[in-house]
């Protein structure tokens, strides 16, 4: 079958249900919450929503913790909840790529209360588990989460493997029958209509815990391969994998033009470039010079072999205009300007909830205020190892994941509107200057910008541009500025901009000729040397 690729072209826009919008005060966003803010997203011109987990799920991790696929989770609604979402998404343009978490499933998932019980039940061998003794560990893996990666089950008198959460157990790829199941519950998802999915953590797959593999394993490719065949390949959807061990090598197979693995995949060189040992929650200072050459790697190295997704935020990292941008003075400007640097590429581009407004890192002060389980462990783990109070809240405040889970602002009125009950994390106190009400009122306001961005990218003069033009840089070792052009054929475009608060002037390769796109009201540019200032960021046609 031929693939249309629509999501070449394509904006997507993720939302975090249990902070998006809530519908009935209790103080957890929900699906009707999600249906009531359509109009909202077909108004800023998005093609596709990317739901995180809606699923039946005890909420360890909200909601990346399954214990039913085929059932919605009560306290964000029904299943014709869903089915309504997915159909009155599907008048406005919209379609709804589900996210699903293959890698492991709830503790409380049938399949593992089941596997628990007895040795020989069938479900055992779909998940991983190890023969051994108490407090001795089969081996140093670790989880994500802190402490060891193997739990101690009392009952059966083994250990399972948990790269998450004790309550998030690995499945276990190499079971052909959990194999199955799991590509007709995915079958059946899509029957419903739905566009696609993203899928969780889905390079762990092909572990081998025995050899402390979990990333890239030997056989991750030909697992997902066979998933693709006997799913994705039936249906025009666009699939996107989060992978953190992605390089630019192994992306060329996930993202194979010939459709046999994913459309694209989510890889974070860009975010890591400035982790350490300690990885994000002690970094260096960010280094510019560095993030335009992970982007220019990738743009090139996929370029007519693969494809990228272009994102600066997701619901797991911090505000990406607190992180790479100004959130004080020129908040404005410096969040228009990281989104023309990336939605300028080539790739579908992502906006996390919140992202076009500009919302900001959230300041907590006390550990009781965080609810993430990431931050919670590491809070204890990194204080017996010496850290002050001080420096962890630091650290959770600049790199946790309770930033991006703050409620969406949608106007000034109490809870920023997100909920009329007790909203389950609090919600960022600049609501009251920073929220979707006001910014619909401002014409020069972050929103209305990402929504001529969208229009740009999607009108059809610059539309083939922007989805096939080739990516070329300039002035790579600049600390400041960046400069890309887009070219195809007689077409091209020049992406220009400042990172930082300093002025500068900048030779461009070429004179422009009309600007199509500013995050300055006034701008004349139509020669070779222009004066950029604070965060300025400009599209030209040449
Ligand atoms: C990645 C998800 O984005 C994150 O939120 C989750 O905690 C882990 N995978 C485990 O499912």
């Amino acid at each position: 079958m031929k693939q249309t690729k629509w999501w070449k072209n394509a904006v997507v826009y993720q939302i975090y249900p249990r902070s998006f919008q809530d519908s009935n005060g209790d103080g957890i966003g929900d699906i009707p919450g999600v249906i009531s803010r359509l109009d909202y997203l077909a108004d800023l011109g998005i093609d596709v929503i990317w739901l995180s987990p809606v699923y039946e799920s005890p909420q360890d991790d909200n909601g990346y913790d399954i214990s039913d696929y085929y059932a919605i989770y009560h306290e964000f609604g029904t299943m014709e909840d869903m089915e309504a979402l997915i159909r009155e998404a599907e008048k406005r343009g919209i379609r709804i790529v589900m996210d699903l978490v293959a890698n492991h499933s709830s503790d409380e998932h049938p399949w593992f209360v089941e596997a628990r019980k007895s040795k020989d039940s069938k479900y055992r061998e779909y998940y991983i588990w190890r023969e051994g003794e108490k407090n001795q560990p089969p081996n140093e893996l670790t989880s994500v989460f802190s402490g060891s990666a193997w739990e101690w089950d009392e009952g059966s008198g083994a250990y399972y493997l948990h790269l998450y959460s004790r309550k998030q157990p690995d499945l276990n790829w190499e079971n052909a029958d959990m194999r199955r199941d799991m590509y007709q519950m995915i079958n059946w998802w899509l029957d419903k209509g739905i566009g696609g999915f993203r899928l969780d953590v889905i390079d762990t797959i092909g572990k081998v815990p025995d050899q402390m593999i979990t990333t890239n394993g030997p056989k991750l490719h030909e697992y997902i391969q066979e998933l693709s065949r006997e799913t994705f390949q039936n249906y025009d959807i666009m699939t996107v994998g989060e992978t953190w061990g992605a390089n630019v090598d192994n992306a060329k197979l996930y993202s194979n033009p010939d459709g046999s693995e994913f459309s694209m995949i989510f890889q974070f060189e860009h975010i890591c470039a400035s982790w350490s040992e300690y990885g994000k929650w002690k970094q260096e200072k960010k280094d510019f010079v560095k993030l335009k050459k992970i982007f220019s790697r990738w743009q090139k190295e996929l370029w007519g072999k693969g494809w990228n997704s272009l994102f600066w935020n997701n619901h797991d990292l911090p505000r990406v205009v607190s992180s790479f941008g100004d959130d004080g003075r020129y908040r404005v400007e410096s969040a228009k300007a990281l989104a023309t640097f990336l939605h300028g590429m080539q790739g579908t581009p992502y906006i996390y909830e919140g992202e076009e407004l500009g919302m900001t890192n959230i300041s907590m002060k006390d550990v009781s205020q965080i609810r993430d389980i990431e931050s919670l462990n590491i809070y204890e783990e990194l204080r017996q190892k010496g850290w002050t109070h001080e420096q962890l809240m630091a650290a959770i405040n600049g790199a946790g994941r309770d930033n991006a889970r703050t409620p969406m602002q949608w106007d000034d009125t109490e809870n920023a509107g997100f909920t009329t009950g007790t909203p389950w994390i609090e919600v960022n106190p600049n609501y009251r200057e920073i929220n979707a009400k006001a910014e619909l009122e401002d014409e020069n306001s972050v929103l209305h910008y990402y929504k001529k961005l969208i229009a740009l990218r999607k009108s059809e003069e610059w539309k083939d541009v922007f989805t096939d033009g080739e990516y070329v840089p300039f002035m790579d070792e600049d600390e400041d500025v960046f400069v890309y052009a887009r070219v195809l054929g007689e077409k091209k475009l020049y992406v220009v901009g400042n990172f930082h608060e300093v002025e500068r002037i900048v030779v461009l390769p070429e004179a422009i000729k009309e600007v199509l796109l500013s995050n300055y009201q006034e701008t004349e540019k139509n020669e070779l040397q222009v004066a950029l200032r604070p965060y300025e960021a400009f599209i030209a046609k040449v």
